[in-house]
């Protein structure tokens, strides 16, 4: 008997936008995503958005942009530290820029198949280092780790309240952990490639 591969990623289509806002709102709140953000990145030529399936169904999505060093405060936001100085000095950086996987699909390796289609992404596209601000929540814990350290990435400078100045939102984010305003921070994450 031949044995079926279960799990798949691809690019995102337009049908699916709905699946990815759906998971979005759940793992990473309400106002993180719309579906503009969606819509846009299908037709962007710097941002791509893969999607993976289990079994033929929705899992999970990671978005992400490709930029030059004078978009870093625009995209990054980092305050300035030796990541920075680094980053400023490459021609084309990646960024890992939101992953999530439907909470029941979670821990299958969805998270690791969605990161590997993005990195073989990224090196299709030519960048030079790839990077993710990744979210540690109030209880310190940083869901994307174990991925991102897999992936080869070291972790760099933590910036408190991050989410409410990344999400255009009254009042602040409206976090899945600890409400609003977030009081999550990011961590940065980052390797050469
Ligand atoms: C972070 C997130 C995307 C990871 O997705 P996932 O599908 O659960 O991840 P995976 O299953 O691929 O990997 C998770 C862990 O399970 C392990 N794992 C994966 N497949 C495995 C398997 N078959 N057997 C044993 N362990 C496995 C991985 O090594 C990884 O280890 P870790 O605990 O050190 O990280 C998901 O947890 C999520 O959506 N969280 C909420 C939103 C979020 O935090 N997004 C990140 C924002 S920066």
């Amino acid at each position: 008997m031949k044995c079926r591969r279960l799990i798949f990623s691809r690019n995102l289509a337009a049908n699916e936008i709905q699946n990815a806002l759906d998971v979005s709102k759940s793992e990473l709140g309400d106002d993180y995503l719309t579906e503009k953000n969606f819509l846009e990145t299908i037709n962007s030529q710097s941002a791509f958005c893969k999607v993976v399936t289990y079994n033929r169904q929705f899992a999970g999505f990671a978005m992400c942009q490709v930029f030059g060093p004078e978009k870093i405060d625009e995209v990054l936001r980092l305050p300035d530290s030796p990541e920075k100085k680094d980053l400023l000095s490459k021609g084309k950086i990646g960024l890992l820029d939101s992953i999530a996987v439907r909470k029941d699909m979670q821990n299958n390796g969805m998270g690791i198949e969605l990161s590997e289609a993005c990195l073989k992404e990224f090196e299709a596209r030519g960048v030079d280092t790839v990077c993710a601000m990744a979210w540690k929540n109030t209880g310190g814990e940083i869901n994307i780790e174990g991925i991102l350290r897999r992936m080869g990435m070291k972790s760099g400078p933590e910036i408190p309240g991050y989410w409410n100045y990344m999400v255009d939102s009254p009042g602040g984010h409206d976090c899945p952990v600890c409400g609003r305003p977030c009081k999550c921070s990011a961590v940065f994450y980052g390797r050469d490639v």
